[in-house]
């Protein structure tokens, strides 16, 4: 079984977000089982000069971008056991950064077109499957006219769909007015890249079941909600994993001491080790919480910027990492001049400081507006610290919240987007906290379970089996 896998952005190449992990490790998974998959990406210029020069360079073509030829490089780097294939052309991809330009549109549908005439100068790879990511991928199954080729659509986040205006983009797709007289296309008064990847795909799915349902409804559908809800069974949710050998607190490089399941004094030295690191009061005793978010509104922001001050009066400690809108990194570091005792901002971002606050912290705080998946909490939960997230998306589905009945749980959470439900639920995880003996019992909850990739890989193998052979 052959499947290519699109995407704009991948580990260790290039990663804005959680989508450049998916695009590392599900094809890793399902290498593993024995698919044949390779991934696909732009050359960007942001890419380490380690990798390009091991590229190896496989064909250059033309690719028809409505009436004008453009340049195209093929080029080839195995990592990990994956193939890894580069869309190579310097006019599009060689900027500062990989999204956010003025011509967006325009790049990305000649990234579209440049992955199906690429199939022509792979070898004998010639894929079953396209499995397509995002809007940047969706003009792929619209483009597609070789049956034998199945297309799979997957919605990593459908706040941003790819919208440009008819008049410019219409030109440069070269798309009938068919296309758009049949409003599979049209979203209000301009094209959208997310309609047509729903729209023309073979199967669609998302990237967890509670958000399969959620953006079934206008709440969260932003504007496509019947859309998807007309795709039926073709319409599902497969809940992403995390990459087992990447995260591990067994044998982390990136951390201060490793540990397990078994040994988790350890994790404790990682905590007072990350609080000598960042300056705060060495205290292993203190509750100490972690974010590690693009700090933006989707990220719950919002509802942390309400409660700041009234959690920095409570005995705990917060590490923050990332970057994002500038009110927000603002406000992190007006608070950690105010409270330098309580709270460590970190405006930046980096893998190693990023599994060191994993490993270090005992509550990951996650109070997501919506959440498509959500890696964080995964990672989180795989070094045993606890997350406290709201119950929408793939948080709900990870998290199961703590019971004090039953004594099980793998995080804590709450229900409506509100800031007095966050503050409840952050003073229930502290005092949870307080009783050591139960609080090492859901930590051995959390990190017995199972967020690897290994079920969703089989899923997505299923799928493919099915579009193929039925
Ligand atoms: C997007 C979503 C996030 C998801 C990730 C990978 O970044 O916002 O929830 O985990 O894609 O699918």
């Amino acid at each position: 079984m052959k499947v290519l896998f699109v995407c704009t952005e991948s580990h260790p190449f290039i990663k804005i977000g959680g989508l450049g992990d998916v695009a590392y490790a599900l094809p890793k998974a399902l290498r593993k089982m024995g698919v044949d998959v390779r991934v696909i990406i732009p050359k960007y210029s942001d890419i380490s000069s380690n990798f390009k020069t091991k590229m190896k360079h496989i064909d250059s073509f033309n690719v028809k971008v409505a009436w004008r030829n453009q340049y195209c490089g093929l080029e080839y780097l195995e990592y990990s056991g994956i193939p890894y294939y580069f869309v190579d052309n310097e006019y599009y991809f060689k900027r500062d950064g990989i999204y956010g330009f003025y011509d967006d549109g325009e790049r990305f549908a000649y990234f579209c077109d440049a992955v199906i005439e690429s199939i022509k100068h792979m070898g004998d790879f010639k894929p079953d499957v396209i499995h397509c990511n995002d809007w940047h991928t969706g003009m792929i199954p619209v483009f597609m006219k070789d049956n034998s080729i199945k297309t799979v659509f997957t919605i990593h986040n459908l706040k941003y769909q790819g919208v440009f205006g008819k008049e410019i983009l219409g030109d440069i797709l070269g798309l009938s007015d068919e296309y758009f007289s049949e409003n599979k296309l049209k979203y209000y008064d301009g094209i959208s890249f997310m309609k047509g990847g729903i729209n023309y795909a073979d199967l669609v799915t998302t990237v967890s079941n509670s958000y399969a349902k959620e953006i079934k409804t206008p709440y969260y559908g932003e504007g496509l909600h019947g859309l998807l809800e007309n795709r039926g069974a073709k319409f599902l949710g497969v809940v992403n994993g995390i990459d087992y050998d990447v995260f591990n607190p067994k044998d982390d490089k990136e951390i201060y001491f490793n540990y397990n399941i078994n040994h988790l004094d350890n994790k404790l030295r990682n905590k007072i080790e990350l609080q000598r690191e960042l300056k705060l009061p060495v205290n292993r005793d203190i509750p100490m919480i972690g974010i590690v978010s693009r700090l933006v509104k989707q990220k719950g922001l919002d509802l942390i910027a309400e409660v700041i001050e009234e959690l920095l009066g409570m005995d705990i400690q917060i590490v923050v990492l990332g970057t994002g809108e500038m009110h927000y990194e603002d406000l992190i570091q007006y608070y950690s001049y105010i409270y330098p005792s309580k709270i460590s901002s970190n405006i930046y971002f980096s893998n190693e400081m990023a599994k060191k606050i994993y490993a270090s912290c005992d509550m990951f705080l996650m109070p997501s507006l919506f959440e498509p998946c959500g890696i964080g909490q995964l990672i989180a939960q795989r070094y045993g610290t606890l997350p406290i997230v709201r119950e929408t998306g793939g948080l709900k589905e990870t998290v199961l919240p703590f019971n004090k009945y039953t004594r099980k749980g793998t995080g804590f959470s709450f229900k409506n987007y509100n800031s007095r439900e966050l503050i409840k639920t952050i003073k229930n995880a502290v005092s949870v906290y307080k009783d050591k003996k139960l609080w090492k019992e859901i930590m051995q909850q959390v990190m017995e379970k199972d967020n690897s990739w290994q079920n969703s890989a089989k899923t997505y193998k299923e799928i493919y089996k099915n579009l193929i052979y039925n």
